[in-house]
């Protein structure tokens, strides 16, 4: 949810820490702030908005110092300001955090009643605090040590000390922290892309463990202070590659990738040759699994929701479907023979992971469906299905979208066959319409001017409806998830059906309504729901596959998309989507890569 970065090193280190913070802005990006040990102080420099605010103290004002740290903010604790902004420091230690110390009311009232002073109202600056009165009688490790086992919730540090100048320290509970290697110069960062211009050397902190780093090395240490080894590992350029080249965005950059992402999800799960899923060693043999619970947040959430209209549709498997937030505080009947998948971009989502976390103490198998691999979910799961969409930078999520939808449906083909719910020659068909998809979007990303004159209706609209049937349900509240959080515009996503049983109270002359209504057996019932909105004054933006359906005066716009096949319409419907979010934001001058109030990786409940 935050970014953080320290680098130890034999030179200067703040412009590092500045170009670092910038790849961490898609993390948070309401304050930033750097401090170095310089001259034997801690020089702390902090801002409120972008790191570039950051970049022009700088440049006014040099920070010299061979060890700092940074970050970026995305608030919990304090509204987004100077003084809440990150590093905390005192005289002693200056502290970056990630994540939430949900004890730290307590914490506070104990140091208050000490006569000890805070500054900021964060939860962070205990950590400061309590290092700091630690440091009166231990050393630098066991000072954090100590503080740690005081610490609730789930949190990376990034530490340095004023009289100890040459080590920085970090720590790991939830938050994930990763190590970077390179000579005289070592790192800490909350993903390897903050640390991806500097080193392709890796290791990750696994949970309760903290690390010492000075400019020569790195010692790691278990949650009992035990000295660890770490295996390091090597970043092929595309697990760092992001950057924006032509686009002025990444997010349209990220849309315009999904030919690829599907591509790759494809060459990575299907033997052209032998006409098969390579999908194997499942945790639980196929033909015992009693029900799969798909689990999510947000976009994750609705991939899950689409995907159970493939697992009903071409499986024997009872399919449930739950929003991570709401799974890990139920009151639930786990059973063995169950399978929980777990569905995220960033494997760090807190409510996903907890969820999981809920699973494994029930003893239950679990999968997840990432695109981060080496993230807590994935690493704590039984069984990892990756989705290889390559690192996403625009908090909106679009190309890990259709990565999961691509997973899902090949993991229910895949069941399918085995279990003989379907017969060899769907099995295969519906292998080949899967290779078709990389094509048809390409086709639909050609006829973004159609979108960008449907994004107009937009500029002046109070608000707006998406409305779909059967897998165009979640598809509609995909649409309305990314045009809301993009456009700070209110968007509603409904099952078609659903309208007249209240929501249709909302149309007024005018409300844009984008009806997704793909040739499936819904078609006709969908084309009713709609004629009651045009009845009401509904403008009606009319997305289908249905090559006869001709465009009437009664509706705005229309934009068609190839037909594959039913199943797999979900997925190409959801392009005119994600571009008419990203040109109604354009429109109405958004941050389309970064919306207000969001980050892309939430790491707090
Ligand atoms: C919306 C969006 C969010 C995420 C959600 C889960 O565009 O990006 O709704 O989908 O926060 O994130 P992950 O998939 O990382 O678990």
């Amino acid at each position: 949810m935050c970014g953080i970065i320290g680098i130890a090193s034999n030179k200067p280190v703040s412009i590092n820490i500045i170009n670092s913070l910038k790849k961490l802005e898609y993390r948070g990006y309401d304050s930033a702030g750097l401090a170095t040990l310089d001259n034997d102080i801690i020089n702390e420099k902090k801002c409120s908005g972008r790191v570039e605010e950051l970049e022009k103290i700088l440049f006014k004002t040099p920070s010299n110092g061979n060890v700092g740290i940074g970050h970026v903010r995305w608030a919990t604790h304090g509204i987004p300001n100077v003084v809440n902004a990150h590093p905390h420091s005192s005289e002693q230690v200056s502290v970056v955090h990630n994540g939430i110390i949900e004890n730290s009311d307590e914490l506070k009232n104990e140091l208050e009643s000490k006569g000890i002073k805070f500054k900021s109202q964060t939860d962070t600056e205990v950590v400061t605090l309590l290092i700091t009165e630690s440091l009166k009688e231990n050393k630098p490790l066991n000072s954090v040590f100590k503080t740690l086992k005081k610490l609730k919730g789930s949190f990376a540090l990034g530490i340095i000390f004023k009289k100890f100048p040459n080590i920085i320290i970090g720590a790991r509970r939830g938050s994930p922290l990763a190590v970077g290697y390179s000579k005289k110069e070592n790192y800490i960062g909350s993903d390897s892309y903050a640390l991806k211009s500097m080193t392709n050397k890796i290791s990750y902190l696994d949970d309760g463990e903290l690390c010492v780093l000075t400019k020569d090395e790195v010692s790691f240490f278990d949650k009992n202070l035990k000295k660890v080894n770490k295996k390091i590992l090597t970043m092929s350029e595309n697990d760092v590659s992001a950057e924006k080249g032509e686009y002025k965005h990444f997010m349209f950059k990220e849309i315009v990738e999904q030919p690829d992402t599907v591509n790759n999800c494809i060459s990575e799960y299907v033997d052209s040759l032998k006409k098969n899923i390579n999908i194997l060693n499942f945790p639980i043999e196929p033909q015992k699994i009693n029900k799969i619970v798909l689990i999510g947040c947000g976009t994750a959430y609705n991939s899950c929701l689409t995907a159970k209209y493939w697992f009903e549709e071409l499986t024997s498997i009872d399919i449930e479907i739950d929003i991570a937030s709401e799974f890990r505080y139920r009151k639930l009947k786990f059973n063995p023979n169950n399978l929980y998948i777990f569905v995220s971009q960033s494997g760090e989502t807190a409510d996903t992971a907890a969820a999981l976390d809920l699973c494994k103490k029930n003893n239950v198998k679990t999968c997840s469906i990432v695109n981060v691999i080496e993230s807590t979910i994935a690493r704590n799961s039984d069984w990892v299905l990756p989705i290889h969409a390559g690192i996403e930078i625009g908090v909106a999520s679009t190309k890990a979208f259709l990565g999961q939808l691509t997973v899902l449906y090949i993991l229910c083909l895949k069941l399918a066959f085995v279990r003989k719910d379907i017969d060899e020659i769907t099995y295969i068909k519906n292998i080949s319409n899967l290779k078709k998809i990389p094509d048809a979007i390409k086709k639909c990303l050609k006829n973004e001017n159609e979108v960008q004159l449907m994004a107009k209706e937009f500029i002046s609209a109070k608000g707006s409806m998406f409305l779909g049937r059967g897998s165009s349900f979640p598809i509609a509240l995909e649409g309305a998830l990314k045009l809301k959080e993009l456009s700070y515009l209110h968007a509603e996503g409904y099952p078609a059906g659903e309208m007249k049983h209240g929501p249709l109270a909302l149309i007024e002359e005018g409300l844009p309504v984008i009806v997704i209504a793909p040739k499936d057996k819904y078609f006709e019932k969908t084309i009713s729901n709609m004629q009651e909105v045009i009845a009401r004054g509904g403008k009606i933006l009319f997305i289908t596959d249905n090559k006869k359906e001709s465009l009437n005066e009664n509706i705005r716009f229309g934009f068609r998309v190839p037909h594959i096949d039913n199943l797999l319409s979900p997925i190409l419907l959801t392009l005119p989507l994600q571009m008419l979010a990203y040109h109604v934001a354009l429109l109405k001058n958004c941050d389309v890569d970064k919306p207000r109030n969001l980050a892309k990786s939430v790491t707090v409940e």
